[in-house]
């Protein structure tokens, strides 16, 4: 029996997966790394504390499945996407890597948009250029840091740096390269006419792959440290969204995933590459050869409902916790005695700004429509059916540009709710459905190296082989009518408020310097 390893180099730490050939989970390691907000809006983390966690996941994966390092097949990589790191002419590590969720490149981004135009950006790389994307963390360096800039010799994304440190090799793939704002993402490889723009050298960046590919061999010095076998071939792999996919099966066109984290992200497959003309998805390349992908990020999905239990579910956290039961069930069950559409409440779940369908920083959360006959559960009904309606905005959005969508599947902490899953459905007016595989971007991480490593002929065949539906929720009529008559008026709220999110994001600011002053 052949062995798989997926290997996860996430935000809050490194998690390595190994499957079998069949696609059960044999073992499942994580281990944590801090990051660290040296300045407001900052977010950095040491790659050595990757290597040094990534290293532990396998050697306990390993320890605890008995698998013999001869029987792995192959390793496939997947992580947090968009991170800088640089390193020098030696491999060694410049700088702390500034990750995805850093915010400071606010002013180089326009100095990209302006220098290369917003319609060649979209047209190029089918996305504009956002903060969190790494071209704009070079220039960044270079502006602030040029004794840095000076020594930089190459530029690697989080979960590649990973790969350097596994096999020695310098390289990508195209999923993660896509988040770069460096990349050609119709041609797939790296844009020279953004890099001459830029004014960044092409031999910084690393060789570009397919996610399925055989990219290097793990190394003599890292078997010795892992336990792994030298020689073990490491595929391209896939940025963590990509790779998530895979791993739920999104492969095809019609299969749309709805992962309701603390953040939601709605993802589809698509043949061709397709940009919405505003760039409110993303547009990437999928970690399937010859696919590409369109994705929303809302950035408060499940962390509405958190927001929710902390700010005004005390009481049930308590009772939860003398009765030994999950405070998100007692909500729910709450949330259940008030009717679909909450009598008219409708909440905005944009309680740490907004990415698709409004990337805006000042929109704020709101409670619209309140009246004297609301009570708490009409509250949580009116949170879950909010962030419902923020993920169909990325479904409509990919429905203006044609995307066929025949069946949704849930994963993330929200989708394990009866109640919120029902919502969704009605809410999307669509069939949901839940899988059997739960582990995330690690598998999808482990199925793209079986099909390096020859277990599985392509991807297709990796996910028939071990994906399954194992539950439907069909969206009931009376529901979906309700929710249709709501929807526009959810969406019409952002436009009517956007002056005054706006007002109160300047006011609060102001006050605030002015306290820390
Ligand atoms: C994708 C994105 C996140 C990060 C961290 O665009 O920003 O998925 O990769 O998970």
């Amino acid at each position: 029996m052949a062995y798989l390893i997926g290997i996860d180099v996430g935000t809050t730490g490194s998690k390595s997966l190994l499957i079998n050939e069949k696609g059960q989970v044999i073992a499942s390691a994580t281990v944590e790394y801090p990051m660290y907000t040296p300045q407001p809006q900052w977010a950095e983390q040491n790659p050595e504390d990757w290597w040094q966690a990534t290293a532990e996941s396998i050697r306990q994966v390993l320890a605890q499945s008995g698998a013999n390092a001869s029987q792995v097949a192959g390793i496939g990589l997947t992580g947090q996407m968009h991170g800088l790191v640089l390193l020098n002419k030696n491999g060694t590590v410049l700088r702390p890597c500034i990750m995805w969720n850093d915010q400071r490149t606010g002013p180089q981004c326009a100095w990209i948009t302006d220098k290369v135009g917003p319609k060649r950006v979209l047209q190029l790389t089918g996305n504009p250029v956002l903060p969190g994307f790494t071209a704009p963390k070079i220039v960044w360096v270079r502006e602030h840091e040029p004794q840095v800039y000076e020594q930089a010799a190459k530029v690697l994304l989080p979960k590649d740096y990973i790969r350097y440190r596994l096999t020695g090799e310098f390289a990508t793939e195209v999923s993660d390269a896509s988040g770069t704002s460096l990349f050609d993402v119709g041609q797939r490889r790296w844009s020279q006419e953004m890099l001459e723009a830029l004014d960044i050298p092409a031999e910084w960046l690393p060789e570009c792959y397919e996610s399925p590919v055989v990219s290097g061999r793990i190394s003599r010095a890292v078997a010795e440290i892992t336990g792994l076998q030298a020689g073990t071939p490491v595929v391209g792999g896939g940025g963590d969204q990509a790779a998530q996919a895979v791993g739920s099966g999104i492969i095809e066109t019609g299969l749309v995933s709805v992962t309701v984290g603390t953040s939601g992200v709605v993802f589809a497959s698509t043949d061709e590459f397709t940009v919405e003309p505003e760039g409110r998805l993303h547009a990437f390349c999928h970690a399937v050869p010859n696919k590409w992908h369109l994705m929303g990020v809302m950035l408060s999905a499940g962390g509405s409902f958190r927001w929710y239990r902390d700010a005004l579910g005390r009481t049930e956290k308590e009772v939860a916790s003398l009765i030994g039961k999950d405070p998100y069930e007692l909500l729910t069950a709450e949330a259940a005695r008030a009717p679909a559409g909450s009598e008219g409440l409708i909440f905005l779940p944009y309680l740490t700004g907004e990415r698709t369908p409004y990337p805006d920083p000042n929109a704020r959360g709101v409670f619209m429509g309140l009246t004297l006959r609301h009570d708490k559960a009409h509250l949580v009904r009116a949170v879950l059916e909010g962030v419902a309606y923020g993920l169909r905005d990325s479904l409509e959005l990919m429905k203006d540009l044609g995307v066929e969508i025949s069946q949704i599947r849930a994963s993330g902490g929200g989708a394990r709710s009866d109640l919120w899953r029902q919502i969704l459905a009605d809410v999307f007016d669509t069939e949901l459905v839940v899988i059997n595989v739960t582990e995330g971007a690690a598998y999808g991480a482990a199925l793209l190296a079986g099909v390096g490593a020859g277990v599985y002929k392509d991807v297709a065949e990796a996910c028939r082989q071990t994906i399954e539906v194992v539950q439907h929720t069909e969206p009931v009529k009376k529901n979906v009518a309700l929710y249709q008559e709501f929807y526009p008026v959810y969406r019409a709220l952002y436009g009517a408020l956007k002056p005054s999110f706006d007002r109160v994001s300047q006011i609060v600011t102001q006050n605030t310097t002015a306290v820390n002053k």
